[in-house]
């Protein structure tokens, strides 16, 4: 339905520029999904896609020599885009050997007086781990207690795609200094749409506004008209059917690679999966092995130290797909490696 309006709206209206920030209707349904942060529309920019988002969040709250602290493994953009901001990317561990959970400790100790964003992305690309409330909870305050008055950057794209009984949490309702950024790209399937959204602490909104008007004007306008039916009953209906879809597709895979005796994480969110390659080699080595039999993968070191020795797997493929995907892999270990 959101396709059939974005053809309506290409029919039978002019669609010049927007509003800089964006059309204050998709503001304002944007800032009814955040009831707890009271925002009001001029918290909220439009932006094309999360990406966008991310880089006027980080362009606008680092300063030569700050430190972002970043999820390893975590989505590869975050360091680039760090250093393009003139900042020092450092890193906490979600280790590979507790199924790439969060681990506190290891978060409090790269916690540093330099610390100036912290980024938290629940689910994770590329691991489909979520955080629970009670993580979110402790993150926070060992934000807090740190003394770094560090701002939060919550990467929430995956947010609406999970597989537990509730959406997961987001660290803006444990930590108020926390800058969201999210658009329609995954939950909708909109990746080439490029809608997204930042939103939060009104200063920084103020200087993201700035900065995204000579980088981009505005979103573009004929998405931005159709993402206002991404909120309608029949959508919301949609993206239930997507999750239910992904759900299915995660059971299948993980199904298909562990009776193929490959060992993988059980996500939680988002739709990646990391196969254990360990005794096969390198990431590298073995993800090239499997595009000579066809089968994309990514290797796991592309998103930093801890994402060595594993794959990851996406679950977009229809099943059919996906079980010959799995039949390929299985095949390639067992001949190459
Ligand atoms: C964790 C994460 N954040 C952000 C993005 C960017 O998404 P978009 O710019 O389409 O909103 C991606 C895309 O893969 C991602 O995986």
């Amino acid at each position: 339905m959101i396709r059939r309006e974005a053809v309506r709206v290409i029919q039978e209206e002019r669609n010049g520029y927007t509003l800089q920030a964006g059309l204050p209707a998709l503001r304002e349904r944007v800032a009814s999904d955040y009831p707890h942060l009271s925002l009001s529309t001029d918290q909220v920019i439009i932006t094309a896609g999360s990406q966008e988002a991310m880089y006027l969040a980080l362009l606008t709250l680092v300063e030569t020599g700050d430190e972002v602290l970043i999820p390893n493994p975590g989505f590869v953009a975050y360091p680039t885009i760090t250093q393009m901001a003139g900042g020092t990317p450092t890193f906490y561990r979600l280790p590979a050997a507790n199924d790439f959970s969060f681990d506190l400790d290891d978060f409090k100790a790269q916690l540093t007086a330099q610390t100036k964003v912290v980024v938290c992305t629940s689910p994770s690309n590329p691991t489909g781990r979520t955080l629970t409330n009670e993580e979110l909870r402790g993150m926070a305050q060992a934000i807090e207690a740190s003394g770094s008055a560090a701002f939060v950057i919550s990467d929430e794209i995956y947010r609406d795609l999970y597989f537990t009984g509730a959406r997961p949490g987001s660290i803006s309702e444990h930590y108020p200094r926390t800058i969201v950024i999210s658009g329609l790209s995954k939950s909708t399937c909109m990746t080439g749409w490029r809608l997204g959204w930042i939103l939060g602490d009104a200063a920084v909104l103020r200087a993201c506004h700035l900065l995204h008007g000579y980088v981009t004007t505005c979103a573009a306008t004929v998405s931005q008209k159709a993402a206002l039916a991404a909120w309608s009953d029949e959508a919301v209906q949609a993206r239930r059917q997507i999750r239910a879809t992904f759900h299915e597709r995660r059971d299948h895979l993980l199904a298909s690679l562990r009776g193929a005796g490959m060992s993988c994480v059980t996500p939680e969110g988002a739709f990646y999966t990391m196969v254990d390659i360990r005794r096969y080699g390198s990431s590298i080595e073995v993800a090239e092995a499997m595009l000579e039999t066809g089968v994309v993968t990514v290797p796991g070191n592309a998103f930093g130290s801890e994402g060595e020795g594993f794959l990851r797997v996406s679950f977009c493929a229809d099943m059919p797909m996906l079980t010959e995907g799995v039949a390929r892999m299985s095949a390639a270990l067992k001949r190459n490696l």
